[in-house]
């Protein structure tokens, strides 16, 4: 049979799911340095790990051509959920966050505010659930941007140390929600490779 496979999501989230494996004792030599290949093998071969944008994790284990993945909840929040999400690995914290830049009473006016973000899905379920009509604007990266250009009156965003908004004259207004990296399996996998599956996450458990 076709080893366990496991997708990551490249780079900080990566690298702590690497430590952690190690810790459990596997044989983490090929996924440390990958070099050019997208397919690694991990613990002499008995699973083998796939490295890929977020996104694409969640894409990968919903049409079970991998097993299992590593991700973070905000990507899982944005995108949807057919799939299981079997375990919290704690790593990765931050949060989602409504900013608004210092002085600004975001709340308080009848003028139709416009919010730019990376997550439109979770900004547009946030403000639906608070009975707000606002307009999104979808930036892809340095979301702190769009209010110094006037572009927007405020962010949703993910929030590490609040350092990114200090610096730059924002400031946290509600949180949206709390994330961290997950893990998460096909729903298929789940019921045929039930066993092996719940050996790897005992095993990265303790
Ligand atoms: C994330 C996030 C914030 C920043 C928050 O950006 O979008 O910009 O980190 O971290 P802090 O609260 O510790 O300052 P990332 O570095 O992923 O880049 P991006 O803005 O291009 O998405």
């Amino acid at each position: 049979m076709k080893p366990l496979t496991i997708a990551l999501t490249k780079g900080r989230l990566e690298k702590k799911t690497v430590e952690l494996f190690e810790r459990a004792g596997m044989d983490c030599t090929d996924v440390k340095s990958p070099g050019r290949r997208l397919i690694v093998p991990l613990d002499g071969g008995k699973y083998q790990v796939v490295l890929a944008k977020a996104p694409d994790v969640i894409t990968y284990v919903e049409r079970g051509v991998v097993d299992i993945g590593v991700v973070g909840r905000d990507t899982i929040l944005e995108q949807g959920q057919s799939f299981y999400e079997v375990l919290d690995l704690g790593f990765g914290a931050c949060r989602f966050m409504l900013a608004v830049p210092n002085g600004v009473d975001f709340f308080n006016t009848y003028k139709r505010r416009r919010v730019a973000t990376k997550y439109p899905n979770v900004a547009a379920q946030y403000f639906a659930e608070r009975g707000m009509d606002v307009e999104l604007i979808k930036i892809e990266g340095s979301v702190e941007l769009s209010p110094l250009l006037g572009l927007a009156d405020g962010i949703v965003d993910l929030v590490e140390t609040g350092e990114t908004l200090r610096a730059n004259g924002l400031r946290e207004i509600e949180e949206i929600a709390k994330i961290s990296a997950r893990v998460i399996v096909n729903t298929a996998s789940m019921r045929t490779r039930k066993a092996e599956i719940k050996a790897l996450l005992e095993n990265i458990k303790l």
